[in-house]
């Protein structure tokens, strides 16, 4: 799984923050999973910089999933679903209400994230909040999906039947 994560943050891309602990709370959830970060970029929260970038990632073959981290909530600034909206041709609600359905377990703020999933061509794009903890508890509940997601998009499986554990 070629994956590209794009930190959507203002301050980061002010230089404001010394580390980005988000961008590394995925790659370390990442890590049992046949999985490599392929390509990184951090963005301001600006609808057409996030979806450029988007749209750069999933147009160029190379990346089978995208992670975005932050920019979901209700601030006037969060537009990452906005941005996301925009170049997904098909969405994937399952994900985001998996991880929804998760968050409220920890936090009554779980129900604040307005991430969506979706698809564009071959590649999946899921947003994920910004805070590194929300990363771990979002994108841990959608792991054990995803490998399966991305063989069925890159054409691998046909059928979704028997079994379906893995
Ligand atoms: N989900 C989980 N699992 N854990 C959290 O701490 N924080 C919430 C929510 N989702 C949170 C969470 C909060 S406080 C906000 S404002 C929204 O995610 C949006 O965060 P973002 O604007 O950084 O994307």
């Amino acid at each position: 799984m070629r994956v590209a994560v794009l930190t959507v943050s203002d301050s980061g891309s002010r230089g404001e923050r010394p580390r980005d602990l988000s961008g590394e709370a995925v790659q370390e959830c990442l890590a049992g999973l046949d999985a490599r970060v392929v390509d990184y970029a951090l963005v301001p929260d600006e609808v057409e910089l996030i979806a450029a970038r988007l749209r750069e990632w999933a147009d160029g073959n190379d990346v089978d999933l995208v992670l975005t981290t932050g920019g979901t909530g209700l601030s006037p600034r969060d537009v990452t679903p906005e941005a996301t909206a925009r170049v997904v041709e098909k969405l994937v609600p399952g994900l985001t209400e998996v991880m929804r359905a998760e968050s409220v377990k920890k936090t009554p703020r779980g129900m604040l994230s307005r991430a969506i999933a979706g698809i564009r061509g071959r590649c999946l794009i899921v947003n994920l909040p910004g805070n590194p903890r929300a990363v771990r508890e979002c994108l841990g509940a959608i792991l054990p999906a995803l490998p399966h997601a991305i063989e069925v998009l890159r054409g691998e499986v046909r059928e979704c039947a028997a079994g379906g554990g893995g």
